[in-house]
């Protein structure tokens, strides 16, 4: 894996955002899987700014409630709607997101596996990181060879996200997310976490053993993983000085 240490978010979301930029550059029916929550904004702020075009690309969402009402603000199509397609040029219906209002939503989950891979698969996926080590809503236990299903939500992360609701309470139970072993068909992983809250999952992730009980250990079997965090979620990094020399300065995918 490759670990980035980086001073801001500010400073990690351009780094993405070039990084993306110059993918979509050099092939322009890219396929982009979106993450949702504060750890992403910075990217697509930053990606907002560039001049690359994504009328070609498409792109897939990682996760959404179940429960709420189509065009909820918190639902996280309509935060991709406000944080990535008011902002890039994606055509019509090139973003999509998990069918959480069908009436099977079993048939949904499996039909949104189609869809991505009858787009050719995720070029470069983002990712963060939930306090309890979640990937998408891939809650601790999930297996590894997971795939889009649906799952209930741990207590901890209800809390974590209360934060963009009135009240813990209107926060779903339920949601639709990318399986493990969907997210590992990938074929770059590219996770950002900020701040201190995140440090112990962020070393878990990184240098612990592989294990279902901390999902995104689960980057440490993908070929092309990057992680990029600011010095509060380095902290309990063991080898985080090791991370600072070695690495590049520039991210593993360009030029290759
Ligand atoms: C939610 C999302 C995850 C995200 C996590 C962390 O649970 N489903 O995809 O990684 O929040 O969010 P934040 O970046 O806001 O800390």
């Amino acid at each position: 894996m490759e670990i980035v240490i980086v001073e801001s978010p500010e400073q990690a979301g351009a780094l993405v955002a070039d990084a993306i930029s110059e993918l979509v550059t050099r092939t322009p029916t890219m396929v982009l899987g979106l993450a949702t929550g504060s750890s992403a904004s910075p990217v697509y702020r930053a990606l907002g700014s560039r001049s690359a075009s994504f009328a070609r690309a498409r792109a897939f969402l990682l996760d959404e409630y179940i429960g709420l009402p189509p065009g909820h603000p918190q639902s996280y199509r309509a935060v991709i709607n406000r944080e990535v397609e008011s902002l890039l040029d994606f055509g019509n219906d090139a973003v999509q997101g998990p069918d959480v209002h069908a009436d099977d939503l079993l048939a949904a989950c499996d039909a949104y596996e189609t869809a991505i891979a009858d787009a050719g698969g995720i070029d470069l996926q983002l990712l963060g990181i939930g306090t309890d080590g979640h990937i998408g809503f891939n809650e601790p236990t999930s297996s590894l060879g997971s795939r889009t299903r649906i799952k209930t939500l741990t207590d901890q992360t209800r809390r974590d996200n209360a934060r963009f609701f009135d009240s813990l309470a209107e926060v779903p139970r339920h949601v639709v997310t990318q399986g493990i072993g969907t997210i590992l068909e990938a074929r770059h992983l590219v996770m950002l976490a900020f701040g201190a809250a995140k440090a112990e999952a962020v070393a878990a992730a990184v240098e612990g053993p592989i294990t279902a009980r901390v999902p995104a250990t689960a980057l440490q079997l993908h070929p092309r993983a990057t992680i990029v965090i600011d010095e509060e979620a380095a902290i309990r990094l063991q080898l985080a000085q090791y991370y600072r020399e070695t690495w590049s300065g520039k991210p593993p995918w360009q030029g290759i």
